[in-house]
């Protein structure tokens, strides 16, 4: 079939085999995601902090009558954590629908610190019964090569020298997740993380390393997130291992000119998420994050999914998805809309019937 024939000339790494030559089967499926999760720390997004050594919250603004009409409690917290002993602290918004007992939640990860933002739909999202969790990454630490602010500053302190700055952001919203675990009451058993773009690598990293997380929504991620590497189109390594060099761990940055060469590809950073959900959208003229890669990278991880006897994705084997259609059957699910690089409503309201379903 014509996608199967495409995947095969991306010449992807085996997901099945052991870097010791093992095979791998259904008893030791979650050894080998140890195993992805190994990799892509010492290969692309650097080593994940240990635990905390606490987290406490303290709310710094209550909710007001008038949130979202009245339908939502909206508060802000100033979250406080702790690594090997050195203190670091943010704030998020807190968003909880006052009408619903035990809401499904996610944690979004913002490009900025606005409630509601262009990005965060706040009514959509609670007029669905959804309680969530947002935050602006650059809270964390400045979106740039300096090592020194934010959590980065507190890493480099603690010894953690090489650990990328996605991997950082991911490592946040899983502090808010402790918090919001200890202090409210939601339905444990639909949990998401979600981010767009290069906050969408850092919600397909959180999810591949919090498994408290049930699913984890990707937005035009591309490179280094949802999209197959080798021989993608738009942005390369080449490209975003030397302009976002800071995102990753060191070692990323010898594969810019030869990606050919990497002992992975982005299905492990995928297939890590399973058995749980995995929500993967792209938008036609973003060519940059590359759609069609995106679609093969779902179709190569899907395979993972069997070892726990789940279906991983159900797709059109015969073309790539178009703008009109959704996958929404298996554990992983898709869709591809009109337009251009962006965070839209629709790209919300579709993964919200996912993540409802
Ligand atoms: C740049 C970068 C992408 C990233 C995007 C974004 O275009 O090259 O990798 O996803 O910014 O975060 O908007």
């Amino acid at each position: 079939m014509y996608i199967e024939k495409q995947l095969k000339k991306r010449r992807l790494p085996d997901l099945f085999t052991f870097e010791d030559g093992r095979k791998v089967t259904a008893e030791n499926a979650d050894e080998r995601r140890a195993e992805f999760r190994e990799i892509l720390q010492r290969e692309i997004y650097g080593e994940m902090p240990v635990l905390p050594d606490f987290v406490r919250g303290e709310v710094i603004k209550e909710p007001a009558d008038r949130d979202c009409a009245g339908k939502a409690k909206i508060s802000r917290i100033q979250l406080t954590f702790s690594v090997k002993g050195e203190e670091f602290s943010f704030p998020f918004w807190l968003v909880m629908p006052r009408l619903v007992r035990m809401p499904r939640f996610v944690v979004a990860i913002n490009f900025r610190d606005n409630m509601p933002d262009e990005y965060i739909p706040c009514e959509e999202l609670i007029d669905r019964g959804i309680g969530f969790a947002a935050f602006c990454y650059k809270d964390v630490t400045s979106d740039d090569n300096d090592m020194t602010n934010g959590l980065a500053g507190v890493l480099a302190k603690v010894g953690y020298n090489d650990t990328g700055k996605l991997a950082m952001w991911a490592y946040s919203a899983s502090r808010v997740l402790d918090w919001v675990l200890e202090n409210c009451d939601i339905d444990r058993q639909n949990i998401a993380v979600a981010g767009h773009s290069r906050l969408g690598k850092t919600a397909l990293v959180c999810g591949a390393f919090d498994e408290r997380f049930t699913c984890a929504y990707s937005n035009d991620s591309g490179c280094s997130g949802a999209a197959i590497t080798r021989d993608k189109q738009g942005e390369q390594v080449a490209f975003i291992s030397v302009r976002f060099d800071y995102w990753f761990c060191k070692k990323y940055h010898d594969y810019s000119d030869r990606h050919h060469d990497m002992p992975f590809d982005q299905h492990f950073l995928l297939a890590a998420i399973a058995p749980r959900n995995l929500y993967v959208a792209s938008a036609l003229e973003d060519t940059w994050a590359d759609p069609e890669s995106e679609y093969l990278c779902c179709v190569a991880a899907g395979e993972y999914w069997k070892l726990y006897g789940k279906t991983g994705f159900v797709y059109n084997g015969e073309r790539m998805a178009n703008v009109t259609e959704v996958f929404h059957e298996g554990c992983i699910a898709y869709h591809m809309r009109s337009g251009v690089h962006y965070w839209s409503r629709e790209d919300w309201n579709k993964f919200l019937d996912y993540f409802l379903k």
